[in-house]
């Protein structure tokens, strides 16, 4: 992939092998974990092992995953694109000890700029199970409309759950930029 973005506190980077301890003890919470559809729990570091060999080697604006990192704290989250029955999918979690700060909402701001910049793709899918307010409250605000609920496998809990099926097009999107230029124009590609 090799795309760097920064953001007024995030460094959104490839994944590295060097992640793959931090990633399992983070992810391997189920407070995240049991929020995603493909995570299993337990998350093994072998589990993170394997994710992290699986990610596309060549770039792909539709398949890549950032690492979200911060300057005192280092790997706190995950922001990326994967494929999902109706289309690209934006997908994004960060570990317990930083929710709250806005963390979520700023990553997915600017990868959501550089999916549209990078693409021409009209929309993008996502969503949440239906008890995860703070996602949907999230994805409302960068402008995503609920399209539907689906019955969604969760990995983690072993069941399928009620599903809030989100999207956002890219004229939303664009609005919601124009709403935000302060936010929009201090988010940056530093390398590619
Ligand atoms: C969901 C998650 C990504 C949120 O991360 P975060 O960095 O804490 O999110 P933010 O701080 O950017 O935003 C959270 C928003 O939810 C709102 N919120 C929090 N609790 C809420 C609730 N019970 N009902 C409605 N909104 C709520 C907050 O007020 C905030 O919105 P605001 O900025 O307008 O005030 C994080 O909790 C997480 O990783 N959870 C586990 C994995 C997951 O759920 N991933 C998403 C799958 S769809």
């Amino acid at each position: 992939m090799a795309t760097t973005l920064k953001t007024e506190r995030l460094l959104l980077r490839d994944f590295a092998i060097g992640d793959a301890g931090r990633l399992a003890r983070l992810i391997g919470d189920f407070a995240v974990a049991g929020n995603l559809s493909r995570v299993p729990y337990p998350y093994k570091i072998t589990d993170a092992h394997e994710w992290l060999a699986g990610l596309p080697a060549t770039p792909d604006p539709h398949r890549t995953t950032f690492a979200l990192t911060t300057q005192n704290d280092g790997l706190i989250g995950a922001v990326g694109f994967h494929d999902a029955s109706k289309g690209t999918a934006l997908g994004y979690w960060i570990g317990r000890a930083w929710w709250g700060r806005g963390y979520a909402a700023e990553a997915a701001f600017a990868a959501l700029q550089w999916y549209f910049q990078s693409t021409t793709a009209g929309s993008v899918q996502s969503g949440a199970f239906h008890f995860n307010a703070p996602s949907l409250a999230i994805q409302r605000k960068l402008g995503f409309v609920v399209i539907g609920r689906s019955m969604s496998h969760n990995r983690a809990r072993g069941e399928d759950i009620d599903h809030v099926d989100t999207v956002l097009t890219r004229e939303a999107f664009q609005a919601i930029q124009r709403q935000h230029p302060e936010q929009a124009g201090r988010n940056e590609k530093i390398a590619r």
